[in-house]
């Protein structure tokens, strides 16, 4: 029987990926000064050892003032090398590919985090050793209401952030991650950039399309420049901004026909993030609602592309791959959910060997329950007389 392409091998470039499910970006507000912790290595792991193709590491912030709260991830100084390095080793030895997102949050930046509904840092929290700090965007435009006003980026500024998410880049590389993607999306400091909802900048940085994508590509020439050739390069884009949002699909083509040029190999399709006044909608939450954006951008510009989205059903992913709707299954909350859904997955669309997804031991243990729950007396019926004396 042919494998379901789900679970066929995946080769880009020069990595190779046990089969085509990704661990999408998340965020975990577990790190210490910006590097990962325990947390991260059975947040991660757990993933590895599950059956995942790829595993991302969360959005990290290529700048110390690009961290969204105190406890996001960063890798803006070498000394973070070796505590990465030895998340990306264990992924590795369980057989996922280990992937990193950098981003840099821009505007969004100084805030409390998800469970305090993303409130700016304040002197109470100054106090308690949290305190706030001065965020940047293109403009002094704050992404949502009632945050402190940014401070508007000045062209030494953005030499910075360029050279900062290469020098991000070169520490991914020496840390041993194998696929890297650019955050542009999600409302943080690119599609601060992109989206005219935020961009009000008259340079060359502003205006026209053409304008606001000049720092999205700097960043990704920058990062490609040092990212070797034979390793993957995802950008992670908001297909359009959200809710009364001025970006559109329109010019998401546009942008990732500009980055497949750069050597960007595939274009991760999320939306949202920054909401303005026109008539453009959010997109509904349906089982792979990102898919159709993602279809388009492969359609018009022949990149590979992936779309997070409640994919949640084995069925769902394989007829997404057949179509040739996506090339990779990007998946977070039902991972989260249950992070051995690669195996589940297997066993649902009838491969054979769907224990050997998890570790050997594992495997060994479990093939000898499956056959135990196959014998006679573990039949619906039967049943067996214990003898406790015998
Ligand atoms: C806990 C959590 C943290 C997330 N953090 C990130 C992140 O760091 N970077 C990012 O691009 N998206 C992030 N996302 C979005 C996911 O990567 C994904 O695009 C989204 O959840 C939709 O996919 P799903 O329906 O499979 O969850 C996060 C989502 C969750 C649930």
């Amino acid at each position: 029987m042919t494998l379901p392409k789900l679970f066929q091998p995946f080769t880009l470039k020069g990595v190779t990926a046990r089969n085509r499910i990704v661990v999408s970006p998340m965020c975990q507000y577990q790190s210490l000064h910006g590097s990962p912790t325990d947390w991260h290595i059975v947040h991660m792991g757990r993933y590895a050892i599950g059956g995942a193709g790829i595993v991302f590491y969360e959005e990290t912030a290529v700048e110390d003032r690009g961290r969204k709260t105190h406890k996001c991830a960063g890798l803006y100084r070498d000394d973070q090398i070796p505590e990465y390095r030895r998340i990306v080793s264990f992924v590795k030895e369980f057989g996922g590919v280990p992937a990193i997102q950098l981003g840099h949050s821009g505007s969004r930046a100084s805030e409390r985090g998800p469970l305090f509904s993303r409130v700016a840092l304040d002197e109470t929290n100054r106090t308690e050793g949290g305190e706030a700090w001065q965020s940047i965007s293109s403009s002094a435009v704050p992404s949502v209401e009632d945050k402190p006003l940014p401070r508007a980026m000045e062209q030494r500024d953005i030499n910075d952030v360029v050279q900062a998410f290469a020098d991000a880049t070169r520490r991914s590389l020496e840390a041993g991650f194998e696929m890297l993607e650019i955050h542009g999306a999600h409302g943080y400091l690119i599609q601060q950039f992109l989206s005219p909802v935020i961009n009000r900048r008259n340079d060359a940085y502003g205006g026209d399309l053409k304008g606001r994508m000049r720092f999205a590509l700097e960043i990704t020439e920058a990062v490609r420049a040092v990212w070797p050739e034979d390793k993957p390069l995802c950008f992670r884009v908001s297909s359009i901004d959200g809710k009364g949002g001025l970006w559109t699909l329109h010019d998401t083509v546009a942008l990732a026909k500009e980055l497949k040029a750069l050597g960007v190999d595939v274009l991760d399709c999320s939306s949202g993030g920054l909401t303005g006044s026109s008539t453009l909608r959010a997109v509904p939450r349906i089982p792979g609602y990102h898919v159709p954006y993602a279809k388009a951008v492969k359609e018009a510009t022949g990149l590979l592309t992936m779309a997070p989205g409640l994919v949640t059903d084995p069925h769902q992913a394989e007829a997404l791959l057949q179509q040739g709707d996506v090339d990779l299954i990007a998946m977070a909350r039902e991972l989260m959910y249950s992070s051995d859904w690669p195996a589940h997955a297997a066993r649902a669309l009838n491969v054979s060997n769907y224990l050997e997804l998890f570790p050997p031991e594992f495997t060994l243990r479990l093939k000898l329950r499956e056959e135990q729950l196959a014998m006679p007396q573990n039949q619906p019926g039967a049943t067996v007389p214990v003898d406790l004396n015998s």
